[in-house]
């Protein structure tokens, strides 16, 4: 006979766990037992980090680290999903953020009583510590998520000190966030995003008040910005055509910034992701956008 354990690897591929009454499924998975989808790069970096990779299943595009993430069947871009790809997986746990979306899919997976969990998505290190918690609970992995929760308190001082020594001695820098991954629809960031968060934390000023979430870029609003850094992406400053293509975008070549050819830029989800890897990333972004540009005063 199939054990419990066995059943539920099983069950899916197998077309059981449609058969099965919803009580008699686990509300969360035991370690080892479950199928998971998990729509969010820095769910996903948690995921590998508490050591349950062998259970994901299924990840989204902005799950690009560590790269063997990138091999698994992908159920695309967490803003527009699509609930036929995530359900072919069979998926017995899928994981999201609130940044997941659209909502009528999140509603169809939930009509489809798969069983969704969707984190808190906010832009703060306690944000982290929450869903590696949570995380922690839902795979049954306690007592890892509390040693890396540790750990990353750990990191998260150490980079407290790195940010405090850079931004001494000057003033804090301007800086505009510019998202421009898909051609011809830069936009830049206001109050209320990740970029916003990691400006603060990095002791930077965000170039553009006034405005919550994302708006278009234009020349309007990048000359008023004036920011001293223009900060990108890697994966948008190469869609933009590096450096030269970059300073091409609405108005970014008559800023300050365009003009010294200030730009700063590190990858999309270690920059914004808002997962374990966020002590580490603000090291850099910190060291990066104080060198030089507090100076210009
Ligand atoms: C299919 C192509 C994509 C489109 C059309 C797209 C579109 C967008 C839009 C419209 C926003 C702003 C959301 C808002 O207004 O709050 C956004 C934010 C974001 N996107 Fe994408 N995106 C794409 C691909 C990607 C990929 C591949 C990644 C990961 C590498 C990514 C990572 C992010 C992140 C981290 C944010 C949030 C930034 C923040 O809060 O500061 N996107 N995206």
């Amino acid at each position: 006979m199939l054990s419990r354990r066995r059943l539920m690897v099983l069950g899916p591929s197998l077309g059981l766990m449609a058969t099965l009454p919803m009580a008699m499924l686990p509300r969360q998975a035991m370690a080892g037992s479950a199928r998971i989808v998990s729509v969010g790069g820095a769910l996903t970096e948690l995921i590998y980090e508490l050591g349950a990779e062998s259970e994901l299943v299924g990840v989204d595009s902005t799950s690009l680290f560590p790269q063997a993430a990138t091999r698994l069947p992908n159920v695309g871009y967490a803003r527009t999903l699509a609930a036929e790809g995530l359900l072919s997986l069979a998926p017995t746990l899928i994981v999201a953020t609130e940044e997941a979306g659209p909502p009528t899919v999140l509603r169809q997976l939930e009509t489809a009583k798969v069983p969704l969990h969707v984190l808190r998505a906010d832009h703060r290190f306690d944000g982290i510590v929450d869903r590696t918690r949570r995380l922690g609970e839902l795979l049954g992995r306690p007592t890892q998520a509390t040693a890396l929760i540790q750990r990353l308190q750990k990191d998260w001082a150490f980079s407290q000190q790195t940010v405090a020594r850079v931004a001494a001695g000057h003033r804090a820098p301007r800086v505009l966030f510019v998202l421009s991954n898909a051609a011809n629809q830069a936009r830049i960031a206001g109050a209320d995003t990740a970029a916003d968060a990691m400006l603060t934390y990095a002791g930077a000023v965000n170039a553009l008040q006034g405005v919550q979430g994302y708006k278009m870029l234009s020349p309007e609003a990048a000359i008023a910005a004036a920011p001293e850094v223009i900060l990108a992406t890697t994966q948008g400053l190469e869609a933009s055509g590096g450096l030269d293509g970059l300073l091409r975008l609405p108005g970014l070549a008559q800023t300050p910034a365009g003009q010294r050819r200030r730009v700063v830029a590190l990858e999309t989800m270690e920059m914004l992701g808002f997962g374990p890897r966020l002590p580490q990333a603000l090291q850099k972004l910190a060291t990066a956008l104080h060198a030089g540009a507090g100076r210009t005063a």
